[in-house]
């Protein structure tokens, strides 16, 4: 049969900025179907939850960290096996930006993520009260990156706008 190349990516961003509604959209557009239909409502990770999902020849595991404040201690945990980080944001969420920007600042200084890809979805662009992606990689410093390929993409986890794209963008590292 066909071998797949197994790779470990890592979900991370602040609580409610949409992690798990978008590996829900990655799995369905991936062809899984849902037990028990449609996808159901999503609700605050507790601590991490662990899926699969596979793109071409590339078969992701994904750890969906919760964001939580409480919980942001166990991100660090997953760093070493992680191959990418995709960090996602609440555009919307102006308030809790500069957060956002403290967690990103920390992980990108761990050794352990040296050098591996960092993907930002800029998330819930449907809202209206929400920044654009430019001043979202502005709030967050993203032109200061330069220890990792990054890369910025808009996102709509409710009808899956900007998902595939962001995932290409990853797939050309994880080859
Ligand atoms: P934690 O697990 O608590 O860290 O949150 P999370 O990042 O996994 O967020 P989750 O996927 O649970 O989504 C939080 C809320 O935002 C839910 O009500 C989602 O329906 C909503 N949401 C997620 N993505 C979008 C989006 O692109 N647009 C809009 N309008 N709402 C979204
Ligand atoms: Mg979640």
């Amino acid at each position: 049969g066909k071998r797949k190349t197994k790779v470990n990516i890592l979900i991370v961003g602040l609580d409610n900025s949409g992690k798990t509604s978008i590996i829900e959209r990655m799995k369905l557009q991936s062809g899984k179907v849902p037990k028990g239909g449609m996808p159901q409502e999503v609700t605050p990770t507790v601590g991490f939850s662990v899926d699969e999902f596979s793109k071409g020849s590339l078969s992701f595991t994904v750890f969906d960290m919760s964001g939580a404040g409480r919980y942001r201690n166990l991100w660090e945990r997953h760093f070493r096996e992680a191959a990418a980080v995709v960090f996602v944001v609440d555009s919307a969420d102006k308030l809790r930006l500069c957060v956002a920007k403290d967690e990103l600042d920390a992980m990108l200084e761990s050794s352990e993520l040296l050098g591996k890809p960092f993907l930002v979805f800029a998330n819930k662009m449907d809202l209206p009260t929400a920044l654009s992606p430019v001043d979202v990689a502005q709030g967050l410093s993203l032109d200061e990156i330069e220890a990792h390929p990054w890369q910025i993409v808009p996102s709509n986890a409710l009808d899956g706008s900007g998902l595939q794209e962001g995932l290409d963008w990853l797939a050309n590292f994880l080859n």
